[in-house]
């Protein structure tokens, strides 16, 4: 069981009816905001108070996206998860709404960059060590969907616990996340577990064009490597993205992902058109969408830094600019997932599917385990 924060039901706690303030907590919330720079009832920084609040609504919806997070890779680990079935409509639709939040997320970096430098130096050197680079929700978040230490930027400045670190506690909440199976493992093991090459699918399928192959997955990647090739334009690199393909699908896979993976990965993406094949697409689309959304935090994140402390180190002690670049071009999870769209051929020149295969594709799963 993945650990969800202790939660009070504010309706046993109490015997007085429900009231708008009591049920969410408002004072407690609005009680919230210490500005550094209040003092004697006076806000000398005038922007701290804004400065704080935009990093608290960070952390409510940080807060969110890991709830739903969770939930995800609760369903995943089922080994029974259905791809045409409630389970999977709801993974989609709560990772939909990650994408969302992120969205949001994204423009309140206009609302921040509200405050000019100047406003922000009033209080700067308050914060002494303290940076958004401790944010131990945001660490949890990129844990959880699947970036490993080993592949992100600067792994050994990330996880340290001197000044500009974090505290021992946040620390090791962090070490649990990244030992925790991550989203990324689980869509690959139900990947790995996709059933459309199981042979009774693909009696007689193209005899023909088998190419020695006796059984139906290599005899429908053979086939299907042909047609890529055929697709290439002359100006395409021909050797090289062949090299890639056979590299990605049947070697070495990439990143995170082995080639069984991503081959099933290819498949829903070239077949998505069929009826059962919706949700497991719309399941990868999403994924790709939360890491682009993620990269365009780092993104606007790393230009309002510009804007706000030029090359200045950063509060967390990092070389701000440079180490946020850093980790703008490298921490991608999904990266490798949304590059098989390089292996993709036109939707005319598709091999067709098997009837069999074709028909359980058709929201008949129960004839699907025939
Ligand atoms: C005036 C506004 C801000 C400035 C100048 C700023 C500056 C920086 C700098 C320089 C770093 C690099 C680490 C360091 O040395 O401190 C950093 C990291 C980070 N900041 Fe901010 N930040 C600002 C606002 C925010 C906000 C609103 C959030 C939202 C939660 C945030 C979240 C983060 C995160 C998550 C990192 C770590 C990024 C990574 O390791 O990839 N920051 N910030």
């Amino acid at each position: 069981m993945r650990e969800t924060p202790a939660m009070e039901c504010p309706f046993n706690s109490s015997k007085t009816p429900a009231y708008y303030g009591s049920y969410l907590a408002v004072d407690k919330l609005l009680g919230l905001q210490t500005p550094l720079s209040l003092v004697e009832g006076k806000l000398h920084a005038h922007d701290e108070m804004l400065f704080i609040i935009v990093h608290q609504t960070y952390e409510l919806w940080f807060k969110q996206i890991l709830h739903e997070l969770n939930a995800c890779c609760e369903v995943l680990e089922k080994p029974s998860a259905d791809d045409d079935g409630p389970d999977m409509n709801v993974v989609v639709h709560r990772l939909k709404r990650i994408v969302e939040i992120w969205k949001l997320l994204n423009h309140q970096v206009d609302v921040l960059e509200t405050m000019t430098p100047l406003d922000f130096l009033d209080f700067r050197s308050s914060l002494e060590g303290a940076s958004g680079f401790q944010s131990t929700q945001f660490r949890q978040i990129e844990a959880t969907l699947g970036l490993r230490m080993e592949n992100r930027f600067r792994p050994d400045y990330y996880k340290h616990t001197d000044m500009g670190g974090f505290n021992p506690e946040d620390y090791n909440t962090i070490v649990e996340a990244e030992k925790t199976t991550s989203l990324l493992q689980l869509v690959e093991q139900w990947l790995c577990r996709m059933p459309f090459f199981d042979d009774s699918f693909w009696q007689g399928w193209e005899e023909e064009r088998a190419d020695g192959a006796t059984t139906a997955e290599p005899k429908f990647w053979n086939r299907y490597r042909k047609l890529y090739e055929t697709s290439l334009s002359e100006r395409d690199e021909r050797a090289d993205l062949l090299g890639k393909f056979d590299d990605t699908l049947f070697k070495a896979g990439a990143g995170d992902f082995p080639p069984a993976a991503l081959r099933a990965a290819l498949f829903i993406m070239l077949y998505r058109d069929e009826p059962l094949f919706r949700l497991p697409f719309a399941l990868l689309n999403a994924l790709i969408e939360i890491d682009e959304q993620v990269a365009n935090f780092r993104y606007r994140h790393l230009q309002m830094v510009r804007r706000m402390i030029g090359t200045r180190i950063g509060t967390g002690g990092s070389s701000g600019e440079q180490y946020l670049q850093g980790a703008v071009n490298k921490n991608y999870i999904y990266k490798e997932l949304a590059g098989i769209i390089t292996f993709l051929i036109e939707r005319r020149n598709l091999p067709q599917l098997p009837k069999r295969l074709h028909q359980a594709l058709r929201f008949s799963s129960t004839e699907r385990q025939e």
